[in-house]
């Protein structure tokens, strides 16, 4: 597995690997990788010639009072994992060379960036889009794959394919989560002991949701109070949002009818996280 920290580098491997036909395969990742990252990793190996991993903490999607600084970073064991799991090329620069000091140029999608977890992070999607703009470009892959479990980029990042052209297949693969079932996560690192024992209830409360509205509940109101009720039952839990939107301009619905998305975002303590159902 070749590690590579310019741009350049990979664009040599990229030019190289084109030249033979070979498809690519891309996963987006901001390091300190789990078992989640490690299943999209799996899938683009099955599905692509080449696979490249990029391993890039994205400082403009974080806003000025988020973790940015303390976000957790391990490229060591990162490199490990990626080789054991046959990956081509890690791809992971420094800030710099991806935004250097007269760097202009944003990608965004509007209204899809605006609900959900785009009310409390409002530059987030924009960084996020711009980001994933530059690494579709750098790595010219066929295929790139993102998680589930943060469902608002992965519409965000469909929708910016799809209206600006890019020629890639976007790949959205389930949720992993710890057996307890707890959304996996780089984040849950930060949560102690206890905090980690009561975030469970965002998964316990979903599943609740869920069953509502797979037993045929039409009433997103009712939904949402029901999975509310249950996450307000747990004294460490502060609710962010809990949102049902459709599927795919995700805005809000009264009535269940077409596929849709439930959405929440809690603090467990100061520990902000995130999990999801969806309903096609
Ligand atoms: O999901 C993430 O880890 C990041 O938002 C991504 C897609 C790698 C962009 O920085």
């Amino acid at each position: 597995m070749k590690i590579t920290h310019t741009i350049n580098e990979v664009k040599t491997c990229v030019r190289e690997w084109k030249k033979a036909g070979l498809s690519i395969g891309l996963v987006p990742t901001m390091g300190y990788l789990h078992e989640g990252h490690a299943s999209l990793i799996e899938r683009a190996r099955k599905e692509n010639d080449k696979v490249i991993v990029s391993d890039f903490v994205n400082p403009i999607q974080f806003g000025p009072k988020e973790d940015l600084a303390t976000y957790p970073r391990d490229f060591d064991a990162d490199c490990k994992l990626c080789e054991s799991l046959g990956a081509d090329l890690i791809f992971n620069p420094e800030p710099a060379e991806m935004y250097s000091d007269t760097f202009h140029s944003y990608v965004g999608v509007n209204t899809l960036s605006e609900g959900l977890c785009g009310k409390s992070r409002p530059i987030h999607f924009n960084g996020v889009c711009t980001v994933v703009s530059k690494l579709f470009n750098i790595s010219e892959a066929d295929r790139a794959y993102f998680g589930q479990k943060d469902a608002q980029q992965l519409a965000i990042v469909r929708r910016m394919v799809r209206d600006l052209n890019y020629n890639i297949e976007i790949i959205g693969c389930p949720i992993i989560r710890e057996e307890d079932g707890l959304a996996k996560s780089s984040r849950n690192t930060y949560l102690k002991a206890d905090e980690r024992e009561k975030a469970t209830i965002l998964h316990k409360a979903l599943t609740k949701g869920e069953e509502m509205v797979r037993d045929g509940e039409k009433d997103a109101k009712a939904v949402i109070s029901a999975v509310s009720d249950m996450i307000s039952s747990e004294p460490l839990a502060k609710i962010d949002y809990v949102d049902i939107v459709d599927w795919n301009e995700l805005q809000e619905v009264e009535k269940i009818e077409g596929p849709i998305l439930m959405a929440v975002a809690v603090y467990i303590g100061s520990v902000r996280l995130i999990d999801n159902f969806i309903v096609e």
